[in-house]
């Protein structure tokens, strides 16, 4: 976030505000070779996982076929995003997904940061199966540049394949945060990673992302090579960082500039939003590019205010519609950006649309 908040200036204030969005929905095209999201023959909610109503099967089903909801009927508000750097226990990561699940209607959660704990993410796969909830897994690169994600990469792989459960609730696998902007690795050697990544888990069709933003990719001269190996676009949308940021009920215009980048080169894949917010407070490592950049409570709230009036207009988006994520679940794991403060208690009303 540190660096995040340094030069998401450039991204956003390179582009065209006022590129209308492209309507049509095109659920078949994914692009490329495999695709893993595409699901034509998925059952409707409340009859695929992890749609709101599904109710859970007492055994595995024998496959994770037709096990999905369509990921082109995904919209609207999809979960939180949840830092794992506390490394939960099992006991903590059941009760807090259960809020987030029944409190806030949830069907995802998407990981942020590492625990390196043994074990880890069987828990999180556990408390997931426990409450219905499907999860973007991430591999973390921090930000130190270093080579440690490549054994996160294994584990979480290793993972994946060991544990009975863990193709029936995660739904992508990242790779985070922003290796792009972060120059951890040259884009054409990312692009092979989430290559090598689909191979290794395509078996258990679970599809590979990379969580980024437009800056990231743009930086590195658009990076096709990187949006044509992602099967969906897990996108950074964090417009407080903006040259032109200012009170977040006139974002608008900066969110639809990225998402107008991501449209124009991201071949109809799915889009998310999954890293993707405001924050009440700016700390050294949250700090704005423009002097009328306003961090506060109402200012937090409104922006996700701002995601629900502007519903129709982000369900009309190509691929299916935009589902985006809260960034984060409370304050304990961003400072400024929790739904929840750190005394665990809510910042301000949060009910947002999941449908329209
Ligand atoms: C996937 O990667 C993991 C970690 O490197 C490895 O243990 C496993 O054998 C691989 N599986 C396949 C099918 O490639």
């Amino acid at each position: 976030m540190a660096l995040t908040a340094a030069l998401t200036v450039l991204a956003l204030s390179g582009l065209a505000y006022a590129a209308p969005f492209e309507h049509g929905v095109q659920p078949h095209n994914f692009g490329q070779d495999r695709q893993p999201l595409d699901n034509a023959a998925a059952k409707p909610a409340p009859f695929c996982f992890p749609s709101l109503g599904f109710i859970m099967p007492a055994v595995l089903p024998s496959d994770n076929t037709n096990w999905w909801c369509d990921p082109t009927t995904e919209y609207a508000f999809v979960g939180f995003s949840y830092e794992v750097t506390a490394c939960q226990s099992r006991a903590q990561l059941h009760k807090e997904f259960a809020d987030i699940r029944t409190h806030f209607q949830s069907r995802y959660v998407r990981l942020y940061g590492a625990c390196d704990r043994e074990g880890f993410y069987d828990d999180i796969v556990d408390a997931a199966w426990a409450n219905s909830l499907g999860v973007h897994a991430l591999i973390w690169f921090g930000f130190n540049g270093d080579d440690v994600w490549i054994g996160r990469r294994d584990t979480l792989l290793a993972a994946l394949h060991s544990n009975p459960k863990a193709k029936f609730v995660t739904r992508v696998l990242q790779f985070g945060s922003e290796p792009l902007f972060d120059n951890v690795l040259p884009h054409d050697q990312l692009a092979e990673q989430v290559l090598l990544a689909k191979q290794n888990l395509s078996s258990l069709h679970i599809p590979v992302t990379v969580s980024e933003l437009a800056y990231g990719y743009q930086e590195r001269g658009g990076a096709q090579d990187v949006l044509d190996a992602i099967d969906s676009i897990n996108i950074h949308m964090l417009p407080f960082f903006s040259q032109d940021a200012s009170t977040s009920d006139q974002a608008w215009p900066l969110v639809e500039g990225d998402l107008q980048w991501f449209i124009d080169h991201g071949n109809g894949k799915k889009m998310y939003f999954d890293e993707n917010g405001w924050p009440s407070v700016t700390s050294p490592s949250v700090q704005p590019n423009s002097p009328d950049a306003v961090a506060d409570i109402p200012n937090e709230h409104g922006y996700y205010v701002l995601l629900d009036q502007h519903c129709e207009d982000l369900k009309a988006v190509e691929g299916g519609g935009i589902g985006w994520f809260a960034h984060i679940y409370s304050d304990d794991q961003e400072p400024g950006y929790g739904i929840y403060n750190s005394k665990g208690v809510m910042k301000f009303p949060f009910a947002p649309r999941t449908h329209c």
